[in-house]
C-alpha cells in the first residue's frame, strides 16, 4: 500500500533489530499498551513472526516513500471476520519522524486496507487520554469518540482514562475528498 509520503510493507524477522531501540524508548512506549517492558531482538523477531503467522492479525512496516527507511509499524489485531471488526495499533519509533503527517497517512492506508481488502465494517482503537498527538491523528482520519474507560490506565504514578475511538465503513465511504494539492494527504 502506497501513499504520497509513506508506504506499508510486510515485516520479516530481519526487521526486528530496527524495533529494539524504539520499543525500549520510554518516550515512544509511554503511549503504548506494551509499556516499559524491556524487549530484545529475539523478542521483537518472535513478535513479528507471530503476527505474520496469525490468522487474526496483520502487521505492516511503515517506510518513507523517498528513501525506503523503516520508521515504525501499523497493524490490525483481533480481526473478526464474523462481525467484520478489528483493532488498530501503530507506532512510529523514529521520534524525529513525528509530526510530519506520516502517522496520519499510514492510518489512512491501513483503514483503507481494512475496508477495501478485508471487507471489514468497523475499525476501533484504544488511545490514552494524554496521547493528544495520537487522538488528533485518528480524528483527522475520521475516527469518532465512542467512550471513555475511566482510570483504566496507570502511567507516571497516576490513573488515566483510555479513550475508545472507531470508524465505520459507511463513515469511511462518506469521508470528504482530500485536497490533492496537499502532499501530506492520501
Ligand atoms: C501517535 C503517532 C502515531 C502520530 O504520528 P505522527 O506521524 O507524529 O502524526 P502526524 O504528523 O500525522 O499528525 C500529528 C497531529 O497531531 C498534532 N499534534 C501534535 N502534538 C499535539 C498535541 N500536544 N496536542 C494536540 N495535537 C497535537 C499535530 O499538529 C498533527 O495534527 P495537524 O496535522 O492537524 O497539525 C506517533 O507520534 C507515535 O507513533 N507515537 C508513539 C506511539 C503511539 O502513541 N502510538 C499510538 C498509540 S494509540
Amino acid at each position: 500500500m502506497t501513499g504520497s509520503q509513506v508506504y506499508l510493507r510486510p515485516l520479516t524477522g530481519d526487521d526486528a533489530a530496527a524495533f529494539v531501540p524504539w520499543v525500549n524508548d520510554a518516550e515512544v512506549t509511554r503511549t503504548l499498551a506494551v509499556g516499559a517492558a524491556v524487549m530484545d531482538r529475539q523478542a521483537e523477531q518472535a513478535w513479528i513472526e507471530k503476527m505474520n503467522a496469525s490468522g487474526s492479525d496483520v502487521l505492516f512496516g511503515i517506510a518513507i516513500q523517498e528513501t525506503g527507511r523503516l520508521i515504525g509499524s501499523i497493524g490490525l489485531n483481533q480481526i473478526d471476520f464474523r462481525y467484520r471488526g478489528a483493532s488498530l495499533g501503530m507506532m512510529i519509533g523514529e521520534k524525529s519522524m513525528w509530526g510530519k503527517g506520516y502517522g496520519t497517512e499510514a492510518t489512512r492506508l491501513v483503514v483503507r486496507y481494512a475496508f477495501e481488502k478485508l471487507h471489514l465494517n468497523r475499525v476501533q482503537l484504544h488511545v490514552y487520554e494524554y496521547n493528544l498527538r495520537g487522538i488528533r491523528v485518528y480524528e483527522k482520519v475520521g475516527f469518532r469518540l465512542e467512550g471513555v474507560l475511566r482510570q483504566e490506565h496507570v502511567y507516571d504514578g497516576r490513573f488515566w482514562d483510555t479513550v475508545v475511538m472507531a470508524i465505520l465503513r459507511e463513515e469511511w465511504e462518506k469521508r470528504p475528498a482530500l485536497p490533492e494539492a496537499d502532499p501530506r494527504k492520501t
